[in-house]
């Protein structure tokens, strides 16, 4: 007699690309992708640090971008935003206490105004709850950063307050229905 191996459904696989829209998708960053995303920081330095966003700070160089993706966190999923496999900006959730996932993104200022991050958050939030186990999605943005809020309001996210770590800083919060919830 042979014992059946349980597998799991196939909505629970972690893929590594997400479909977004059109030729719009995430996909999981790999090493390959240093030398677009650094091309996309290097032309951004002044959009991108508007905000005390950190990313045009920590990544001086092409070896730093790399050495950045060379790392694989089980706590993080790191994407970049591709159209018609063009890379336009990055979204990333990362692992916070037992259910919870914070979101960071950032767009090239010429890719701005374009939706492409709103659809982006939508989706993610989406695939965290589906297949990372989120129950709670947030970001923390600073108050002064519109473009940001209105990205986190569009993609369904609700303003609950002040960060108390930095009064400086709005938390907006998404509570994603899984789909395994759903179901049941
Ligand atoms: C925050 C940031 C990602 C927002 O970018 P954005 O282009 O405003 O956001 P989206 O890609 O969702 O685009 C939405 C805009 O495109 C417009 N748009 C055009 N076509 C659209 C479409 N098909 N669907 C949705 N929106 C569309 C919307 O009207 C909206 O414009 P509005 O803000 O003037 O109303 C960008 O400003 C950025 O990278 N900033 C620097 C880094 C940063 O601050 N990161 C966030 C830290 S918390």
């Amino acid at each position: 007699m042979t014992t059946e191996i349980p597998q799991n459904p196939p909505e629970n696989k972690e893929p590594n690309t997400i479909p977004v829209e059109g030729d719009i998708l995430l996909r999981r960053i790999v090493p390959e992708d240093s030398e677009a995303i650094f091309a996309l920081i290097d032309r951004n330095r002044d959009h991108l640090s508007q905000f005390v966003d950190e990313t045009a700070k920590k990544y001086p160089t092409l070896e730093s971008v790399r050495k950045r993706n060379a790392i694989q966190s089980p706590d993080e999923r790191r994407f970049g935003i591709w159209d018609e496999n063009k890379f336009v900006g990055f979204v990333k959730v990362t692992k916070r206490g037992e259910d919870g996932w914070e979101v960071g993104y950032w767009l090239g200022g010429e890719h701005t105004g374009k939706g492409y991050m709103t659809k982006a958050v939508s989706a993610l939030t989406r695939y965290a709850a589906d297949h990372l186990g989120a129950r709670r999605v947030f970001a923390k943005v600073v108050q002064g950063n519109k473009a940001s809020i209105r990205v986190l309001e569009r993609a369904g996210y609700r303003r609950k307050g002040i960060n108390p770590e930095d009064p400086g800083e709005f938390i907006f919060e998404s509570i994603p229905e899984s789909r395994e919830i759903a179901l049941t």
